[in-house]
């Protein structure tokens, strides 16, 4: 069984829906979440995340340096000898040395074409381009911002959505959906016992 850790900062629907995969869906019998790390005390994930028995840790990273929170990071992840380590809305940039502790085995997703755009407020950059259609991408985090290796793209239908908040629901509806696949896929294909 694979063992995921999944590293979140908010709301946490990405995270749920992993779990709702490994429960009945395209992870079953793939993966388990070992932990998932929240790095903001206040985060609404924290909650919906234990309501379904995953164990969450939080880590505040509040007032605390990058090195010094990424050092930490890096030795709570150790504890649970992760196959993936799962980002899931996590609001952090993660150092270039931790990023290379886990070679190909950070994965994020992102909710743009990454050849497009970058960063924060993907959604906001759909509906200010008037786009039809967005890309929402899982890809492999290497040392950029969002430059890394893509594992899946799947479109979002953006036509008649006129709010923020339809541009917003129509494409998590479609990330809960490829997150899964996505680590699906990666898991098959990652070498065993790295
Ligand atoms: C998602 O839109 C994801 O693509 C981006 O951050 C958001 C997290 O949402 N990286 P949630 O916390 O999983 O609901």
């Amino acid at each position: 069984m694979n063992r995921l850790v999944v590293l979140f900062s908010g709301r946490g629907s990405n995270l749920v829906a992993i779990q709702d995969a490994i429960v009945s869906g395209p992870l079953a019998g793939l993966a388990r979440i070992e932990a998932a790390i929240c790095n903001r005390v206040d985060a609404g994930g924290i909650e919906r995340a234990r309501a379904l028995g995953v164990a969450v840790e939080v880590l505040p990273s509040k007032g605390r340096a990058r090195d010094e929170y990424d050092e930490a990071l890096l030795a709570k992840l150790r504890e649970y000898s992760p196959d993936l380590i799962v980002l899931a809305g996590w609001m952090l940039i993660l150092s270039p040395g931790f990023v290379r502790s886990f070679p190909s085995r950070i994965v994020n997703i992102h909710p743009a074409d990454t050849r497009l755009h970058q960063g924060l407020h993907g959604y906001e950059w759909a509906m200010e381009n008037r786009l039809q259609e967005t890309l929402v991408t899982v890809h492999l985090v290497d040392e950029g911002l969002d430059t890394g290796p893509m594992i899946l793209r799947a479109p979002v239908d953006l036509r008649g959505a006129t709010t923020i908040g339809e541009v917003e629901r129509r494409g998590l509806e479609v990330e809960h959906e490829v997150y899964a696949k996505a680590i699906a896929q990666l898991l098959s294909s990652l070498p065993k016992g790295a």
